[in-house]
This record gives C-alpha cells, sequence and structure tokens, in this order.
C-alpha cells in the first residue's frame, strides 16, 4: 500500500517531536545537512515502528531541496511538510543565518507549494525573536513577503551595513519566514493545502543549550525565569501546536503564526521582560 509522503528538514528536536506526533503509518522523508544527525533521529523513530527515510540535504541549497523532493515523491504524494532545520544566533555568521534561515526555508515553501497534496498542510518553524525586533514598515513586510526568492539575499535590507550581528540577522530570518507564510499559503490554498508558522520561545533542546552557553546565556536564563510560564518550553509542546495547525482540528487556519514563547514576548512589550529605555 502507498503510503503518504512526509517531508521533514532538519533532524533536531523540534523536527523529531512534531514527527513522531503526527507522522506515524507515513513514509517520513528526514533531510538533515550532517547525514548523521538524520540517521540518528532515523534509527530512534525506525526502532519504535515509525517508517524514516534518512537524507543529507542542504536547506540553504535549491538543489538539495528539489532532490528532497524528488526522493519523497519515490514513495508517493507529499502531502505533509514540516521545516525545522535553522542555525542559531550562537551557531553560524551572519550571512549563513540569512542563507538558511531565511532564504533556505522561502525556496522550500515555494518549492513544496508547487506540487503539495491536495489537503496537505504544511508548517514551519521561526522564532519569537522576530517578534521582539520594532515594526518593520509595511513596505519592508511586503518586500520580505513577496519578493523572487531569488532577490530576496540582495534586498537592500539584508546588505551587510544593515543588519547589526547575528542575532539582527535571525530576527529578519524569522520575520521573514512570517511574510513568507502568509503569502506562499495563498498559492498553496489554490493547491487545497494549507501551511502555517510556529513561533517559539525558549524550547530545551540542544540548539537552545548552545544559545545558553553561549554570549547571549544569561540574556536567556532571564528571559525564561521572568516570562509569566517561568520556565523553558519543551519540544512536545510545540508539537502539541503542530497537530493542531497540520490536523483537522486546524482546516481553518491557515497563513498563521502562533507564537508558542510562555509569554515571553507578552512580558517584553508589558511586563517584567521590557527592556529599560
Ligand atoms: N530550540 C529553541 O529554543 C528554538 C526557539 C525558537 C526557534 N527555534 C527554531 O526551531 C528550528 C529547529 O530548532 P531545534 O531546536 O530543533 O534545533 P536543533 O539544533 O536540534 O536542530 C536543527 C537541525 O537543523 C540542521 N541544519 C542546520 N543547518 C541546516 C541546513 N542548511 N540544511 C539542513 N539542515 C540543517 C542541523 O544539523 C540540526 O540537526 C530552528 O529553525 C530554530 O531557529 C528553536
Amino acid at each position: 500500500m502507498k503510503k503518504d509522503v512526509m517531508l521533514v528538514t532538519g533532524a533536531g528536536q523540534l523536527s523529531m517531536a512534531i514527527a513522531r506526533r503526527i507522522g506515524f503509518g507515513k513514509k517520513i522523508i528526514l533531510g538533515d545537512k550532517k547525514k548523521e544527525n538524520a540517521e540518528t533521529i532515523a534509527k530512534i523513530m525506525n526502532d519504535v515502528g515509525f517508517d524514516v527515510v534518512p537524507v543529507e540535504m542542504d536547506l540553504s541549497n535549491r538543489e538539495s531541496i528539489l532532490a528532497l523532493i524528488a526522493e519523497g515523491q519515490k514513495y508517493g504524494e507529499i502531502r505533509m511538510l514540516v521545516n525545522g532545520a535553522g542555525v542559531s544566533p550562537s551557531q553560524a555568521p551572519i550571512e549563513a543565518i540569512l542563507k538558511v534561515d531565511l532564504y533556505g526555508t522561502a525556496v522550500l515553501l515555494e518549492e513544496v507549494g508547487k506540487i503539495i497534496a491536495e489537503g496537505g498542510a504544511g508548517v514551519t518553524i521561526s522564532s519569537q525573536s522576530g517578534w521582539r525586533m520594532p515594526a518593520l514598515t509595511a513596505e519592508q513586510d511586503e518586500l520580505l513577503a513577496t519578493t523572487p526568492t531569488e532577490e530576496l539575499l540582495s534586498l537592500p535590507m539584508l546588505q551587510p551595513e544593515n543588519i547589526r550581528d547575528t542575532l539582527h540577522a535571525y530576527q529578519m530570518a524569522k520575520r521573514c519566514n512570517e511574510k513568507r507564510v502568509m503569502a506562499e499559503s495563498v498559492k498553496w490554498g489554490e493547491r487545497g493545502a494549507r501551511l502555517n508558522d510556529i513561533a517559539p520561545g525558549i524550547i530545551v533542546t540542544p540548539l537552545a543549550i548552545d544559545e545558553f552557553n553561549g554570549p547571549r546565556g544569561d540574556f536567556y536564563k532571564n528571559m525564561f525565569a521572568k516570562c509569566p510560564a517561568g520556565r523553558p518550553g519543551t519540544a512536545d509542546e510545540v508539537a502539541n501546536v503542530a497537530e493542531l495547525l497540520m490536523g483537522p482540528s486546524g482546516a481553518f487556519i491557515t497563513g498563521s503564526t502562533i507564537l508558542i514563547d510562555g509569554g515571553a514576548t507578552a512580558s517584553y512589550f508589558y511586563g517584567p521582560l521590557k527592556p529599560e529605555q
């Protein structure tokens, strides 16, 4: 019997939690730049009854994205997409953050949007970081949403003189993810499919632990201590949101970003996390 295919990028903890929640009974194609990461997660999941094929892929490269899609199509129609690949501000330089998190995500949403099955659903992972930057202008938002993918990295707002540091690059990339999801969801809708975005706050994963131990470690620890929830989140809590967005209960949700941050953003604007002027 042919199975529905679920493409997953990034063999990290968020991807795995989501794939375990909604991927049972599907053929899961799991791509990661580090093949060993994909193989490790595939083994964990295959050992408990999932059907995962690990693949080496680079989210920052269109050919590699097309190869991931082609691999999936060998098994059947692609009905689900989970984009959990990414690099954080402490892991990569500005150029890599923009190439992977901003450009790569935009290309992936575009290419999967050309072939997604009717009734299909996708979710990409942005970040609360995209919510704490001051608002961009309406024109900048529209440029991030609709500029053709191959021209995105040439936008003046993304040039080195306009990007302060890796955190700023990450915030711009994640803001762009939200805008791309809005614009792409219109095209996905023409195929009868939905596309949404999850913006997590601090979720305990190896990526977050790199941040706790990085130059902004104290900043992050203070953030979860002073947010309304008073703790970081877990990957399984992110999977709860993905389950809603990807499943029948989320049938009226598309083009949307759901913030799941224990209230850190609320506190940043209106509570104890508000920066001193
Ligand atoms: N963990 C958090 O607190 C948190 C918070 C907000 C947003 N996020 C976002 O969630 C996503 C996943 O984070 P995670 O915590 O699961 O991280 P993780 O480090 O556990 O997993 C990320 C995976 O992406 C892979 N990857 C990196 N660059 C790639 C590329 N070019 N092509 C393919 N794969 C690549 C890495 O090898 C790694 O296996 C990222 O986009 C991150 O920005 C995480």
